[in-house]
């Protein structure tokens, strides 16, 4: 899908050819007198088109219009949510007849986040999932154009906004493809293809790297399966070479089965979009590519099945992680943790700024949170609250919940120095303080997203979270001064501590 940014009063955007014409009108009174801005407040007089985001009223070739379809969309107070609402209304109720070109117009002023939030809204809208399909109807919208009073002071955040895109739309691709479609060795073909945009390089490692490198615990996980666990590596050199990076760790199990702790048959299959923390960490570095923010990152994705097996692992099994520290096996269907423990150890060697895991981790995180917010844990309050300032500028919301030593108790053993499962209270909260016993050397940040990364029911698919939050977490970082490494997009927030390393850093190299 292309989109294309244009200024274009109301008259103007009346005049472009288009399957349809959508108009996002807002509260403010409409300033021009062109037949089409009459038509409307006329409406709106009538109470045909009630002031409230997301309400429609459709024309039919109206006159003095170049498209034969308007659909005229309510943005209430024109802010990034009530845009969301307008646009996802009017391109749903577009998408009837399969328009090919769209011209998405801004009947009032926009701020440069109300025409991010209508790209990101009108490309949601009408994704389409083909990949598996013998007779797939793609999606019909080719080219969006989206209208504004004033181009200039719009363009990075629409610019940053359609990168944004790519990327939620290659998270979501991989996100939804079935397991025997995305296999580790898939993903990591997936990755090596990023590997091939500008600043971005990628680097596999197999079976063998990973036990040389003592991954005991994600070893482990994959002994069960026929497939072989690939390690990603990705980085992303935006920044000096001498500045700290990012570090994004993304949960890549392709299928979970739950292994010898086997999970019900009823509703399995959603568990192949238990790779979608790994979706997410490809999906930046996709949009990473076509914004070229001044900062480094780097993306590691431990990946592989979690299957039943005669060689698979089983509930009382001592594995030696990574970082030294024994862990006894309770419950092999907590194996998101097991493979994240050792990416977590891997990180340190990037001498990281940040280290960000994203993982759909706990059924506990979808009953907590539910599929509004992702789930967000950080030993680190600047970074913490960058993550929810990034998370609020770009619709894709977190919420931070707790991480007392209190939760850690029922994670002692008898066998090993930690087991992976606590009792069933407080689930997402005690996989976190799992993860954190892995994390002692930076800045460390974990999102939950076993509940926002894909929706069940009739509109069962991946959503491309939380790649929004996490480019708008990058984006802002890099804008915030490359020259200070800012702890994030937060207004006013304090240097992380990994922040002061990467001053300590940049002296050094100074010196
Ligand atoms: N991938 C699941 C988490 C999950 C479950 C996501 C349901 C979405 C919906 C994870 O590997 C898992 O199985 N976690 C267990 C942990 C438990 C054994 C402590 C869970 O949440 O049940
Ligand atoms: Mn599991
Ligand atoms: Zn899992």
């Amino acid at each position: 899908m292309d989109f294309q940014l244009k200024t274009l009063t109301v008259a103007r955007a009346a005049a472009e050819k288009s399957d349809v014409l959508i108009v996002l009108v807002g509260s403010a009174p409409l300033a021009s007198k062109d037949p089409l801005s009459v038509q409307i407040a006329a409406a709106r007089k009538a109470g045909d088109l009630p002031d409230k985001a997301g309400k429609l009223l459709s024309l039919y070739r109206p006159e003095d219009v170049a498209a034969a379809r308007v659909v005229l969309a309510a943005i209430g107070d024109g802010k990034p949510a009530s845009v969301r609402s307008g646009v996802i209304a009017a391109v749903n109720a577009a998408k009837a007849q399969s328009p090919k070109r769209v011209v998405l117009a801004f009947a009032q002023e926009a701020e440069p986040a109300a025409v991010a939030s209508a790209v990101l809204a009108a490309a949601d809208a009408s994704y389409v999932y083909t990949a598996t399909k013998s007779k797939a109807e793609p999606r019909s919208i080719r080219q969006v154009t989206v209208g504004v009073a004033d181009a200039a002071p719009v363009g990075a955040a629409f610019g940053q906004a359609r990168a944004t895109v790519e990327g939620i739309e290659f998270a979501k691709e991989w996100g939804n493809r079935p397991a025997n479609h995305a296999t580790p060795t898939m993903l990591a073909e997936a990755a090596k293809g990023l590997g091939k945009l500008p600043g971005i390089k990628c680097e596999v490692l197999g079976p063998k790297e990973v036990d040389k490198l003592g991954m005991g615990a994600f070893a482990a996980v994959a002994q069960g399966s026929a497939e072989p666990l690939r390690f990603i590596v990705l980085r992303y050199q935006g920044g000096p070479k001498d500045q700290a990076p990012v570090v994004l760790v993304g949960k890549g199990i392709t299928f979970d089965t739950g292994g010898v702790s086997l999970k019900p048959a009823a509703e399995m299959d959603e568990m192949k979009f238990d790779m979608c923390g790994a979706a997410s960490v490809l999906g930046t570095f996709r949009a990473l590519a076509g914004i070229q923010p001044a900062i480094n990152v780097i993306g590691l994705i431990p990946s592989c099945e979690n299957m039943n097996d005669g060689r698979a692992i089983k509930p009382g099994d001592v594995v030696t992680s990574m970082s030294g520290q024994t862990i006894e096996i309770l419950n092999t269907d907590a194996e998101g943790r097991l493979i994240l423990c050792d990416a977590l150890t891997y990180a340190k060697r990037f001498d990281p700024a940040a280290v960000i895991d994203i993982a759909t981790l706990t059924g506990a995180c979808v009953v907590a949170l539910g599929g509004v917010r992702s789930g967000l844990f950080s030993s680190d309050d600047a970074l913490a609250a960058a993550l929810e300032a990034a998370g609020e500028s770009s619709q894709d919301r977190c919420w931070r919940l707790p991480l007392d030593d209190e939760y850690a108790e029922g994670l002692k053993t008898n066998f090993a120095d930690v087991a992976n499962v606590a009792g069933r209270a407080g689930g997402a909260i005690t996989a976190a303080k799992f993860l954190q016993r892995f994390t002692a050397d930076f800045a460390w940040a974990h999102l939950d997203i076993a509940g926002t990364a894909w929706k069940s029911g009739a509109a069962k698919g991946s959503t491309g979270r939380p790649v929004g939050l996490l480019v708008s977490y990058l984006t802002g970082r890099a804008q915030d001064g490359a020259a200070t490494a800012g702890a994030g997009n937060a207004k006013g927030n304090a240097k992380g501590k990994g922040d002061s390393k990467a001053a300590a850093r940049k002296a050094r190299s100074v010196q």
